[in-house]
């Protein structure tokens, strides 16, 4: 198969008409798009991701009101939130209504639904009359990709189009909200930090590390993982001495590592800038010729969090 990146909104809607898979935009990372009613189009998506059917899909929709047809309820904290965030890096677990095939959901009775922040997937998304499954578009546990051209790096000749909206702003995946006996939980880090959400409808618990957590079954420790060995440094003086190591910095270079084979995230010290970097310097470093990959660990506040766990699920 032929795999073509551009940016027409009518190609891509098209072949999402015919019950094909296409990569899109979002503002996080990129999604590996098809019909969400499609049972068969969304088993296209696992086939091509090579996943595991115990982990669910994402459901992208372009309004709160089309929220609503495909879920039964929404608690008051997910519906102040929606207005606060959405269209951003949120994702929010609710109960689903029939409509929605339980392949989407890996069985779960609650569909992970989220209204991507892009240009292009929204207007795509207005174009047609159903809701979009979308993982990131990456083979299994790999980096998400960042670029359309990342997309292509992994999955040409898989797939017929990607739809072509630049480097994403976020740069790493939304949160996932889900609610237990009304109460808040963080599934998963992500774009939208917790900071935010606790400014929005208060205090949050948080159920992150768990490695194949019932709950969301594709938190799985090891993942977003480059082929070579990541380490994290909890660097002080960054006095490191592996000329054959790459290096992931946030805004100060290590001693010690070949220069040509440092990535700075952000110079100027900022977490947004750091996290809409991330995935990029994996991919580039994992693509040179270094032997492994050293990352400093970020600042624990913001999206330093989401960074973190990236690096963490990376690592292992
Ligand atoms: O930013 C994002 O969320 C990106 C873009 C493309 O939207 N999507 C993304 O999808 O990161 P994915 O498939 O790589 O990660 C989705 C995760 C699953 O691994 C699972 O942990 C959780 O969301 N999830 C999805 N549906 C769920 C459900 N019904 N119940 C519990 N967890 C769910
Ligand atoms: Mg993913």
């Amino acid at each position: 198969m032929n795999t073509v990146i551009g940016t027409s909104i009518d190609t891509a809607r098209q072949l999402l008409q015919q019950g094909r898979i296409v990569g899109i935009p979002t503002e996080t990372v990129y999604g590996l798009a098809a019909n969400a009613l499609n049972t068969d189009a969304v088993l296209s998506i696992f086939e091509v991701k090579n996943r595991p059917h115990f982990d669910p899909l994402i459901v992208h929709v372009h309004s709160l009101a089309e929220i609503e047809k495909y879920t039964q309820h929404i608690p008051h904290k997910a519906l102040l939130l929606f207005q606060q965030f959405a269209p951003g890096p949120l994702t929010v677990l609710l109960p689903k209504k029939n409509i929605v095939p339980d392949l989407v959901t890996s069985g779960l009775p609650q569909v992970a639904i989220r209204i991507p922040h892009h240009p292009l997937t929204i207007q795509l998304l207005q174009s047609i009359s159903f809701p979009l499954a979308a993982p990131s578009a990456n083979p299994f546990g790999y980096i998400s990709p960042t670029t359309a051209q990342h997309v292509y790096q992994q999955l040409h000749g898989k797939i017929p189009y990607i739809l072509d909206g630049g480097s994403t702003e976020v740069g790493v995946e939304s949160t996932i909200v889900g609610f237990e006996n009304n109460e808040p939980v963080v599934y998963r880090l992500g774009g939208l930090s917790i900071e935010a959400i606790e400014n929005c409808i208060g205090q949050v618990q948080m159920q992150i590390n768990s490695a194949g957590n019932p709950k969301t079954p594709g938190s799985l420790k090891s993942h977003y993982a480059p082929k070579k060995k990541l380490e994290i440094w909890q660097l002080a003086g960054l006095e490191i001495n592996r000329p054959q190591a790459g290096f992931i910095g946030f805004n100060q270079l290590a001693k010690g590592i070949k220069p040509e084979n440092q990535i700075l995230l952000s110079p100027e010290g900022n977490l947004q800038q750091a996290a809409k970097n991330l995935f990029a310097a994996m991919r580039q470093l994992d693509n040179s010729s270094v032997e492994s990959i050293i990352a400093v660990k970020f600042p624990d506040t913001g999206l330093g969090k989401a960074i973190n766990d990236r690096l963490l699920r990376a690592s292992v």
